[in-house]
């Protein structure tokens, strides 16, 4: 059966990650997380000292970035890919509400999105993919034959946030939370190069009243549609 690329935009904390592992799981896919990219750009930033009173030193980043190493590798005792920057596991540490604050510094500039996007490029050669972000049916795979764009109410979606963050046992308020998807969608839709935009050929999924079960199941419906019927995981 044809390995395809699936492609999974929309805001943040829209159950994007969780309808990607999914699928990815089911189709005995490999599963690629773009954000943890940016994230663990915007870690290096901090770590670096790059940022000096909440200003990020463009000019330092682009200079140092052709030697920042970004990488996935799969653990086998958790059964998941792990993010890797310059050789160090850094999964956990670029979820935290920092490198949140951070990303949005070192996204919108064009070199660390050429970069990015050509690694991601590299990544889902052959196909056989799910990755999940803001600009992957527009401009990493434009050709993916599946494209899903992803949605939910900004209340839903600060509450999940809220949830998984305190569930890590982060120190934090909802109305932080708020603040901070409230800034990084202002900031995903808005940014000029490669801006959060539907692609005209996205399957759009609003799941504010949506369990991960029903979502799963219209997702994979879709793709069933484009590849023909897929065996059990
Ligand atoms: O999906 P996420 O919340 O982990 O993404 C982290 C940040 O990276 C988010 O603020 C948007 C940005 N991002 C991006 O600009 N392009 C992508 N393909 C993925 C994420």
């Amino acid at each position: 059966m044809k390995r395809i690329t699936i492609a999974i935009d929309g805001f943040s904390s829209c159950g994007k990650s969780t309808l990607a592992k999914q699928l990815a799981h089911h189709l005995h896919y490999t599963y690629i997380d773009s954000g943890a990219m940016y994230r663990a750009i915007a870690l290096y930033v901090i770590e670096n000292g790059l940022v000096k009173d909440g200003k990020l030193d463009k000019a330092d980043l682009i200079r140092v970035l052709p030697g920042i190493h970004i990488g996935f590798k799969h653990d086998d005792a958790t059964q998941r890919s792990e993010t890797w920057l310059d050789g160090r596991n850094v999964e956990h540490r670029i979820r935290e509400m920092d490198v949140n604050h951070h990303v949005t510094l070192v996204s919108p500039i064009p070199e660390v999105r050429a970069k990015l996007v050509q690694l991601q490029q590299e990544m889902g050669q052959g196909g056989g993919v799910v990755m999940d972000g803001r600009d992957i049916g527009t401009v990493v795979f434009p050709k993916a034959e599946v494209k899903f764009f992803m949605t939910a109410s900004p209340e839903v979606r600060a509450q999940r946030r809220y949830l998984e963050l305190k569930g890590r046992g982060a120190d934090i308020t909802m109305e932080e939370v708020v603040s901070n998807t409230a800034r990084r969608d202002l900031d995903d839709t808005t940014r000029a190069a490669d801006p959060l935009v539907e692609a005209p050929d996205a399957f759009v999924i609003d799941n504010t009243h949506l369990t991960s079960s029903e979502q799963f199941d219209l997702a994979l419906g879709e793709v069933v549609r484009t590849i023909g019927v897929v065996s059990e995981a």
